[in-house]
């Protein structure tokens, strides 16, 4: 059994007035987290996404559909035993939501006395996770000294302070500066692959998902419109607002604009090279091109690299006789997709 499953959940939030209309925030939603998964949840605002997570910890409770936690059904769970569910789940945000008038100590420290953890039980605990973040020497710091980055790591080591098997991250990153983003990403993978936790990461950023997620949903609409491991997703999307996603971090085709200043600097025919199939060598491609007296420029396009496996989209511009270059095309497209850009 999945860590987390949901069965045709949905989520209707009631009219805001007497004119409005109820809002569906979440349509028959089928998931299922496995143990060990990094899942990023992507979707533009609105789609649902920070509502799929409140259901997941029981912030918000599913007008239907069922959604277990580790094994526990908690659709219609009483409050005390939603509480026990809670425990089990850290969650991070992305303006942190730390205690200001606490030291980084302090923050920590407040699950554990939630929790009703023994004093010096604590203090051990708490000392292991600022360890484990990088921020052992600023346990007695308050957090508005603190940057954004150290702030989302109080923030990670307050999520793991009950020791939860699944962390749930919402744009827990949307604040910070690219390099700092990529600091806290590491963090995360720490805390998926050292302390074994199951994370389900919300983003509107491919790149998050890219650099540390092996599966992806993507909502839309309060549905999911496409799932699938990350290298799957990226390299062969399906849907448009999928398309679109991918398109921020793996060129597919020039635009119309960047198609036109291209013509007018290469000459010859523009074809799109898609490699998806890591059997796929660049290098025998090419060699077939050479082999027809076809020669090539790449002008636009780029690889990309998911989980050391290797995609992406090459548009070349081909010079050589009409029938050399039909024939270099048929070979290859019987390994790979090609399209020519007219
Ligand atoms: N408490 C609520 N009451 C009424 N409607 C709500 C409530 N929470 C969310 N919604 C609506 O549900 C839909 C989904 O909202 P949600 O916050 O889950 O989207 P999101 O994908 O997280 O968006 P964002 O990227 O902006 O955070 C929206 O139409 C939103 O207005
Ligand atoms: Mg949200």
């Amino acid at each position: 059994m999945a860590l987390v499953e949901l069965r045709d959940v949905s989520k209707v939030f009631p009219a805001a007035s007497r004119h409005g209309s109820p809002v569906r925030a979440i349509d028959g939603v089928d998931l299922d987290v496995e143990a060990g998964d990094i899942y990023g949840i992507v979707g533009y605002s609105g789609a649902g996404k920070s509502t799929l997570i409140r259901l997941v910890n029981a912030l918000e409770t599913a007008t239907s559909g069922s959604i277990t936690v580790d094994g526990t059904e908690i659709t219609g769970l009483p409050e005390r035993r939603l509480q026990q569910v809670r425990r089990g789940i850290g969650m991070i945000f992305q303006q942190f939501n730390l205690l200001r008038s606490r030291t980084v100590y302090g923050n920590v420290a407040y699950p554990l006395e939630v929790a009703g953890v023994p004093k010096a039980e604590a203090h051990e605990r708490i000392a292991e996770l600022l360890q484990f973040v990088g921020l052992a020497e600023k346990a007695h710091t308050y957090t508005d000294q603190l940057s954004g980055g150290q702030k989302q790591r109080v923030g990670i080591a307050r999520a793991l302070a009950t020791s939860p098997k699944l962390l749930l991250a919402d744009e827990s990153t949307s604040a910070l500066d690219p390099e700092t983003t990529q600091e806290v990403l590491a963090l995360l993978r720490r805390v998926n692959e050292e302390l074994g936790l199951t994370i389900m990461v919300i983003t509107h950023e491919m790149e998050v998902v890219k650099s540390i997620a092996n599966k992806v949903a993507v909502m839309e609409d309060g549905r999911i419109v496409e799932r699938g491991s990350v290298f799957d997703v990226f390299s062969d999307p399906q849907q448009p607002v999928t398309r679109r996603f991918v398109s921020t971090i793996v060129d597919d085709v020039p635009d119309a604009e960047t198609l036109a200043r291209l013509r007018a600097v290469h000459p010859g025919r523009f074809v799109r090279l898609a490699f998806r199939d890591p059997a796929v060598r660049q290098a025998e491609v090419f060699a077939e091109l050479i082999r027809r007296d076809v020669t090539f420029e790449l002008v636009h396009g780029g690889m990309e690299d998911v989980g050391g496996r290797t995609f992406g989209n090459l548009t070349l511009s081909l010079r050589g006789s009409d029938a050399d270059v039909d024939a270099a095309l048929h070979a290859i497209g019987a390994r790979l997709e090609t399209r020519e850009l007219r």
